[in-house]
């Protein structure tokens, strides 16, 4: 039998990939006068040893070419910086962004959680690229956390105790 290729239509791959939660991320890096941010939310954790990340960044957006072969910093995002992730999606005023004082790579003041990154290798994905990074410093607050489904935002509370045992 000949292999049957399907080529899902946009909507259908948006109805299905929107039914997939995930956390919200601004990833920050050197712009061209002075820092830039993209809100993103491809972000996976990929390898303990060595640490990597990867994000999976549109060819067409600006920070493509500000990311790729830079470094670069991924700021997860808490529960109560949802203006945050509209303005760096394009919004524009939607919130005044306020940056960490003396970091090395632009980084956002008060992320729920931050990992630097320092450019490891990257790979054709289509449309976009995807960057992996090596983390080399990270840090982490508690609080609740941003969350996207449904092509909306939500909130996922703070807990103690997960199931690592099983990973
Ligand atoms: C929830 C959410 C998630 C997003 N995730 C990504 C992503 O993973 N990769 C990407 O390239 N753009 C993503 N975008 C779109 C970018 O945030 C948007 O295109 C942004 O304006 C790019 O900024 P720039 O062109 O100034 O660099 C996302 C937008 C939203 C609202």
């Amino acid at each position: 039998m000949p292999e049957v290729l399907v080529r899902p239509s946009p909507g259908a791959l948006r109805a299905c990939m929107s039914r997939f939660a995930t956390g919200v991320t601004v990833v920050t890096c050197n712009g061209d006068d002075g820092p830039h941010g993209a809100t993103m939310n491809s972000f996976t954790s990929v390898s303990a040893d060595p640490p990597l990340v990867l994000i999976s960044v549109a060819r067409k957006a600006h920070c493509h070419s500000l990311l790729i072969d830079r470094p670069f910093c991924v700021n997860i995002l808490g529960a109560e910086q949802e203006p945050l992730a509209r303005l760096f999606a394009g919004s524009r005023g939607a919130a005044e962004p306020r940056w960490a004082p003396d970091a090395r790579v632009p980084r956002l003041a008060n992320p729920l959680a931050w990992a630097e990154c320092e450019p490891w290798r990257s790979y054709d994905g289509g449309d976009h690229t995807l960057v992996l990074g090596r983390v080399i410093d990270l840090g982490h607050r508690d609080g609740d956390a941003l969350t996207y489904a449904w092509s909306r935002f939500g909130t996922a509370a703070e807990a103690t105790n997960g199931i690592e045992h099983l990973i």
